[in-house]
């Protein structure tokens, strides 16, 4: 059995910018490149780095790295508060944007740990419910989700014109 992970997760300042674009740059590759055709892998690259160096500012949002004790950080989550609307006057979500985890450090418990600080973060933000979304392809994510106490919610269906 794989060890438990000796990396601990920190909040992301606008020094690790480069980090969270690698690991979402890895992400897109590695997950939607496989099942998205229509997904641009180029847009970490183009448009992470303002797109990040926002986020680390935000307060309804969590940027958060996995960092071993010494060199770059070996996985990511992001995390968003989707505000009460109209349509559901009562209910604030903790949106879990994105998360990845090296291969290398994979099935250690690394992204149960972000995922741990990640619901706490959204309770603290006042959201009482957490959502996130996945390819219905990746059967590994959606597994880990289940484990981290997801259940399906809303399925989207697509169509060829
Ligand atoms: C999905 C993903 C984030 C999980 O990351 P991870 O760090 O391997 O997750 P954990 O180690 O916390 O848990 C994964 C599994 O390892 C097991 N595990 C956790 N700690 C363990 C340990 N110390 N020893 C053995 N197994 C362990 C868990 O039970 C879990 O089992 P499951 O697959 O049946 O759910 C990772 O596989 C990944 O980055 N995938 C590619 C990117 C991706 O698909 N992201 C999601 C996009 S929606």
């Amino acid at each position: 059995m794989p060890s438990r992970s000796p990396s601990r997760t920190a909040r992301a300042t606008s020094r690790h910018v480069p980090q969270l674009v690698a690991s979402a740059a890895a992400l897109f590759a590695e997950d939607g490149g496989r099942r998205d055709p229509s997904l641009d892998l180029s847009w970490p690259r183009r448009e992470g780095f303002a797109y990040f160096a926002d986020l680390v500012r935000r307060e309804d949002s969590l940027c958060l790295l996995a960092l071993p004790a010494a060199g770059s950080a070996i996985g990511h989550l992001i995390g968003r508060i989707r505000r009460a609307d109209p349509l559901r006057p009562g209910t604030v979500v903790g949106v879990l944007e994105s998360l990845r985890v090296d291969p290398a450090h994979r099935e250690t418990g690394v992204a149960t740990a972000l995922t741990e600080e990640f619901f706490a973060w959204a309770r603290e933000s006042g959201a009482q419910q957490a959502s996130v979304t996945a390819y219905s392809a990746n059967e590994s994510a959606i597994r880990f989700y289940r484990r981290s106490g997801f259940s399906p919610f809303e399925v989207t269906l697509q169509a060829p014109l």
